[in-house]
């Protein structure tokens, strides 16, 4: 194992969690901002100096840069405090971070794209939709601008795992399903969704191998949302039988009702990161497996 050690900025949260969880205190110093946790260190990144944050806690490689506004509803809902949060003081870190001489790691997305086509590749046009998209693009140009110093963007795709009660795409299906509750859901809205141990594999291949420029980490499968419905529909029925007056609507992405016109796809490829360090991400059919398997 390499040698780095790493500041884990947004450490509460989902991303955050699970990198901490495998790096352990030693390897990592991570950062919550509402929600404490054993070990964390409160970070606020409008106010509180990384300097100051981490005087006395020896060297740091790299920053991975998790923590602001990662929901797209909230992002388009109070577009002043999201830019104040996902742009103004990303900004602001990233030049923290340079002047201390720690890598960013900045975590973008694959909404930067407008998904009239798909299969995205690292060098191909972005063009967001959405003002989330909006704001990583803006962060992804600033610290591109200098580039020179060093810095990693990864663009993720939606992240999941296959855990009950965690909140991602499989776990709030499981616990629709067996509430009774109705699911509405796209079907055709198409992405790559991406194993959350498979992104904290990633993104420490990244930093180990001390790589930087934009990279795409994205799951093995192009699906919509309601093909990994569909997915996760067949594993929960072997295992636990039919579901009983299933309430599951399907419609397009924007027959929400959302204000903001969402991307259809925006499905990425991944060759960049497999040439850097050999991704083979999890199917996702595998993962609705072994989340039916593990209840
Ligand atoms: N999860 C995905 O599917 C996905 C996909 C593409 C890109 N990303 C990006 O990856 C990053 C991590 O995603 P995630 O799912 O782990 O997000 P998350 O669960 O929403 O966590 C956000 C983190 O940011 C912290 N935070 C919020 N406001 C802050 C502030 N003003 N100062 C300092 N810290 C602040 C939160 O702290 P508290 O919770 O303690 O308040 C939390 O630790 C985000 O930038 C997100 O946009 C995520």
């Amino acid at each position: 194992m390499a040698s780095g050690r790493y500041l884990i900025l947004g450490g509460s949260g989902y991303i955050g969690r699970h990198l901490y969880a495998r790096l352990g205190p030693d390897r990592a110093l991570a950062t919550w901002y509402t929600h404490p946790f054993p070990g964390g260190l409160h970070f606020d990144s409008g106010s509180v100096p990384i300097a100051d944050l981490i005087r006395g806690r020896g060297a740091f490689t790299h920053a991975f840069m998790l923590m602001g506004i990662s929901k797209l509803l909230e992002c388009e809902r109070d577009k002043v405090a999201s830019h104040r949060a996902n742009v103004i003081n990303a900004q602001s870190v990233i030049d923290q971070l340079r002047a201390l001489n720690i890598t960013p790691v900045f975590a973008s997305t694959d909404v930067v794209f407008d998904g009239t086509r798909g299969g995205y590749r690292e060098e191909d046009p972005t063009h967001p939709l959405v003002t989330y998209g909006q704001q990583k693009l803006t962060v992804e140009r600033y610290l591109l601008a200098s580039a020179a110093q060093g810095g990693i963007i990864v663009r993720l795709a939606k992240v999941y795992g296959i855990r009950r009660g965690e909140g991602t795409l499989l776990a709030n299906w499981f616990d629709a399903l067996t509430a009774g509750q109705e699911i509405h859901c796209a079907d055709d809205q198409c992405f790559c969704p991406v194993f959350i141990d498979d992104v904290v594999d990633g993104l420490l291949a990244l930093v180990e191998r001390n790589l930087s420029g934009v990279y795409h980490l994205c799951g093995p499968t192009c699906c919509s949302r309601r093909q990994l419905l569909e997915m996760f529909l067949k594993h929960y029925v072997a295992r636990f039988g039919p579901v009983r007056n299933p309430r599951i609507h399907y419609r397009s992405i924007n027959a929400f009702n959302f204000s903001e016109r969402w991307p259809l796809d925006t499905s990425m490829a991944t060759k960049k990161l497999e040439a850097a360090i050999g991704w083979q991400p999890t199917p996702p059919d595998l993962l609705c497996q072994r989340f039916v398997a593990g209840l």
